[in-house]
């Protein structure tokens, strides 16, 4: 494992367990050719993969048909004017107005170990387990340099790549940066399909795959969120790709902001698939001296399909993403007050909930919105974050310790981006907010967005959480973001730095959950954007988990909770069981089948724990102990999707195993039942398979590889939305 550079034939080839990465420097300009990404490969003689030796584009030939060249070599950075028509990676603006960016090599280093990027999150490694390499391109007339950065992980088959770009100086006092995409992926089409994650409020992250056509196609936000309705990840797919098999090439930006995801066929049956922030109205001013970074984009190839690139992204995520004392650690059972009290609660209100909660098992009560300022409602009071004492009289520490007494944890909900037009913040400086001077904002939830690119407003805000936080024993925090951004203006920019506002936006929260990362170390951290508006890699760099969806009912889950556990590992959803007839669609679904559901995820109540009936009470013990001894196993171990819902029409079902294979869990949920129906068969999958496993609570054992290959019985059982939990224990 590790990268190499072929000296002879400048070509860099990076290699993971199971895959190869190859480009090279072609002679005639020194443009940096992409050839070759796949299953991993002995050699480097791949440079005619580029077919710079077939006409019409010799690049010997570049003068006189250099556009022909440019307009179809596959390129590892593409640049934009200089006759590469596809999509681009750099595009610019000079002072002069002109937007030629042409880049050839110039040097490259390799080394172990894995730098950080100042200022943006990103996956880390140490020494002993990952390689880096920097290749600088340069255009000379502009006095650019481009940095790109590569990572390779020992034991992962992903890659990992960034992008920095500097002003030397030694041309142009300022160029204006229009566009700073993180990577592009250029290489045929094979009748590739492409894979997105779509969605809206209450229901995100959902799988679509369709044919990729000519032209260029993709997803992206412009909402300053990565948002509810698109995912920064694409995958290209061969069409018999399955959860098992087939080739998929996936990209995942780690950015909490607006983004493009975009692949594009060409008159050749080339694709380009490009992945980075968003170019909606950015234009970052580079001074002389000045560097811009991009955000990192990580990239996974599979042979195994789906599911292979599943546990790649998983096990990325978990080793080299999540980080605090929270990431490897199983997390308190909580009882959040929104769905059982929202606005309506008093201190008297949330100790009798967090009582009844308490002698059922729960961990933690955790207070969200409605706590602070005059609160009553979502129309006012975001900014104002001080204690409501009529609501809480003796404020939160008198909760926190009376909650303490009674064994149980206390964590608050908030949203520090935020200011309501009702609000004493907003009356003392209408200025904070994001607008357009002369125009009225736009209300969404009726608040505006604060503007965290002043340093006074960032200042204030994180002095109002260092207060709150340090006021009582709080240890957990909710972090909510509940709209998107628009009439884009700020006060505190230059006119030719308005340009700028998305981005910095997005640094400037980043900016603040590091500082709270690293004052307040013991505090878990949930990260919430009206359900999952920004549930992105991003946002697990700060918190260990991230609240999944508004929609908490158990069905509507089945298709959130598969299109997030395609990236992100199991232990990153808030997963909630909450009351029915569910608050978002109206369903009535068993508790049990709610705990199934959420036993995917953190796990935890939403409900007024006051108001349950009997059954329900009887079956939160059972439920709470099922989280206690498989929560370590579905937080660590490797999962397997093995029916979908949304496919099938009629059950879904999921496994988690063991690393050591000797533990399965087992999920099927029965959607609708059928009448006359034989049992099903599911095949297991990852075990192994010369053991014995034991069906827990039976007399059954079963060979590993039968389980596999014929298949695991399941019972049809009596109604629709039913569950079942199978446990599989090998058999020593
Ligand atoms: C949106 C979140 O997703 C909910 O869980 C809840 O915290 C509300 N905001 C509170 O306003």
């Amino acid at each position: 494992m590790g990268i190499f550079y072929d000296e002879k034939n400048r070509i860099f080839k990076l290699d993971t367990p199971h895959t190869s990465y190859l480009m090279g420097v072609e002679d005639d300009f020194g443009y940096l050719l992409h050839y070759y990404y796949g299953p991993r490969l002995h050699g480097t003689d791949v440079s005619y993969l580029a077919r710079t030796g077939e006409p019409p584009y010799t690049p010997d030939r570049n003068g006189r048909d250099k556009l022909s060249f440019l307009d179809s070599a596959p390129f590892e950075y593409p640049t934009g004017g200089v006759g590469d028509f596809r999509t681009h990676c750099l595009e610019v603006c000079t002072a002069a107005g002109h937007n030629a960016v042409e880049a050839g090599y110039r040097r490259h280093s390799i080394r172990k170990g894995k730098k950080s990027l100042p200022g943006l999150p990103a996956t880390f490694g140490g020494e002993e387990d990952c390689t880096a390499l920097t290749v600088t391109l340069a255009d000379d007339v502009l006095g650019l340099e481009i940095d790109l950065e590569y990572t390779v992980f020992e034991d992962l088959d992903a890659i990992t790549r960034s992008v920095c770009v500097r002003n030397t100086g030694a041309k142009e006092p300022v160029v204006y940066l229009t566009k700073v995409l993180s990577a592009c992926l250029d290489m045929d089409d094979r009748d590739f399909e492409l894979l997105t994650l779509h969605g809206s409020w209450a229901r995100e992250r959902i799988i679509q795959r369709l044919p990729l056509g000519k032209g260029r196609q993709g997803v992206f936000s412009e909402r300053g969120e990565t948002s509810h309705q698109a995912q920064p990840f694409l995958a290209l797919l061969s069409p018999d790709a399955t959860q098992t098999g087939g080739e998929v090439y996936a990209m995942h930006l780690v950015w909490s902001g607006n983004f493009e995801a975009q692949a594009e066929v060409d008159q050749f049956d080339q694709v380009r698939a490009v992945m980075g922030v968003g170019p909606y109205h950015f234009r970052w001013k580079l001074a002389a001296g000045e560097s811009f970074q991009a955000p990192e984009v990580v990239m996974v190839y599979s042979r195994q399909g789906l599911g292979a690139m599943t546990r790649t992204f998983h096990d990325l995520y978990r080793n080299h993403l999540i980080r605090g004392q929270w990431k490897d650690k199983r997390r308190p059972v909580l009882l959040n007050s929104w769905e059982g009290a929202y606005f309506d609660f008093d201190t008297e209100k949330l100790l009798a909930m967090a009582r009844a909660g308490a002698e059922l098992g729960m961990e933690m009560l955790v207070m969200d919105d409605g706590w602070f300022g005059d609160r009553r409602d979502d129309n006012r009071a975001l900014g104002d974050w001080f204690v409501n004492e009529k609501k809480l009289p003796g404020g939160l520490k008198r909760l926190a310790d009376e909650l303490n007494a009674m064994g149980m944890k206390f964590g608050i909900w908030m949203e520090p981006e935020m200011v309501s037009p009702d609000s004493d913040l907003y009356r003392a400086h209408p200025d904070w907010a994001i607008q357009v001077p002369g125009r009225r904002a736009g209300l969404c939830r009726n608040q505006y967005v604060l503007d965290l690119t002043r340093r006074e407003v960032l200042e204030y805000v994180w002095g109002r959480i260092e207060a709150i936080l340090t006021s009582a024993n709080i240890e957990y925090v909710k972090w909510d973001m509940n709209r998107q951004l628009s009439d884009m203006g700020s006060f505190a920019l230059d006119s030719d730095r308005q340009g700028e506002l998305y981005h910095r936006y997005v640094l400037a929260v980043y900016e603040l959950q590091e500082r709270l990362c690293q004052r307040f170390p013991h505090v878990l951290l949930e990260n919430c954007s009206g359900g999952g508006a920004r549930y992105d890699p991003g946002m697990l760099y700060y918190s260990p988990q991230i609240w999944c969806s508004d929609d908490t009912d158990a069905i509507e889950r089945l298709a959130i909770q598969e299109g997030t556990a395609l990236v992100y590992p199991l232990g990153t959803m808030g997963a909630h069981v909450s009351a029915c007839p569910n608050h978002t669609v109206g369903r009535t679904t068993p508790f049990e089948t709610r705990g199934h559901v959420a036993l995917a995820g953190t796990f935890g109540y939403e409900l007024d724990s006051t108001r349950l009936t009997e059954e329900e009470r009887a079956q939160i013990p059972g439920q709470i102990a099922l989280y206690h001894r498989f929560n370590d196993l579905v937080r660590a171990g490797d999962y397997y999707r093995l029916a979908s819902f949304r496919e099938n029409h009629a059950f879904d079902c999921w496994q988690v195993t063991s690393k050591d294979r000797s533990a399965a869990l087992v999920t099927y949920v029965q959607v609708l039942a059928g009448a006359n129906r034989h049992s099903r068969r599911i095949c297991l999958q990852g075990l192994d398979g010369s053991a014995r496993y034991r069906l827990e609570g039976t007399d059954r054992v079963f060979g590993g590889d039968t389980l596999m290959y014929g298949g695991l019985p399941v019972e049809p059982m009596a109604g629709d939305h039913r569950s079942k939990l199978m446990i599989l224990i090998i058999e020593k």
